[in-house]
């Protein structure tokens, strides 16, 4: 039977409860310390974390944010053992009406070319792939993956 959940607003109780679960979905890279991450969207009023829960426990997560001129999303996860049970669309229903607010008309998401998986569920809710290349420079003085083995996939 699907329990119900409901999608609510991060708060600091749940920290562990979501970098557990980013970890759980393969989200995380080393050169990415999802901490960081998590405390910068939670810094200012353009992007936030939503959280699903069930009667007790946090199933599902996503960040979400908007750039000022389109709406973006990173670290869609649901629990491992609770997958399509409709986690993932709610979570998504919820960033697109928490960007929708703000006035913003299009979402737009990147997902690893290693993760083809979650491809057919982005298009079971409508999305669509870009003819688009994402180009990206790291603004750090170091090449925060260097030193990582080339067989590890970059991103
Ligand atoms: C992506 C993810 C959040 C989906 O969560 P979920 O709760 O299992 O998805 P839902 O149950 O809401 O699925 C919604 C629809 O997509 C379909 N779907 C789910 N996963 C799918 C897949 N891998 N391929 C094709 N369709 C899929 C479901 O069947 C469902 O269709 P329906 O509503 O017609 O029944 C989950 O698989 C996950 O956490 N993956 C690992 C982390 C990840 O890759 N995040 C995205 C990074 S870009």
């Amino acid at each position: 039977m699907l329990k119900a959940v409901r999608v609510r607003a991060f708060v600091e109780a749940d920290r562990a409860a979501v970098l557990a679960l980013w970890e759980a979905c393969g989200l995380t890279r080393p050169w990415n310390p999802p901490e960081g991450d998590l405390d910068r969207a939670l810094a200012g009023p353009s992007s936030t974390i939503l959280v699903a829960e069930d009667s007790a426990n946090v199933v599902g997560s996503v960040m979400v944010g908007d750039d000022g001129h389109r709406g973006w999303v990173y670290y869609l996860s649901a629990q491992p053992e609770r997958r399509h049970a409709g986690i993932g669309r709610t979570l998504m229903t919820a960033a697109e009406d928490w960007l929708r607010a703000r006035g913003v008309r299009k979402l737009e998401l990147m997902a690893r070319d290693t993760n083809t998986a979650v491809l057919g569920f982005y298009e079971q809710l409508g999305y669509v792939r870009e003819p688009v290349a994402v180009c990206s420079r790291w603004l750090t003085a170091t090449d925060p993956k260097a030193g990582y083995q080339p067989e590890v996939k970059h991103d």
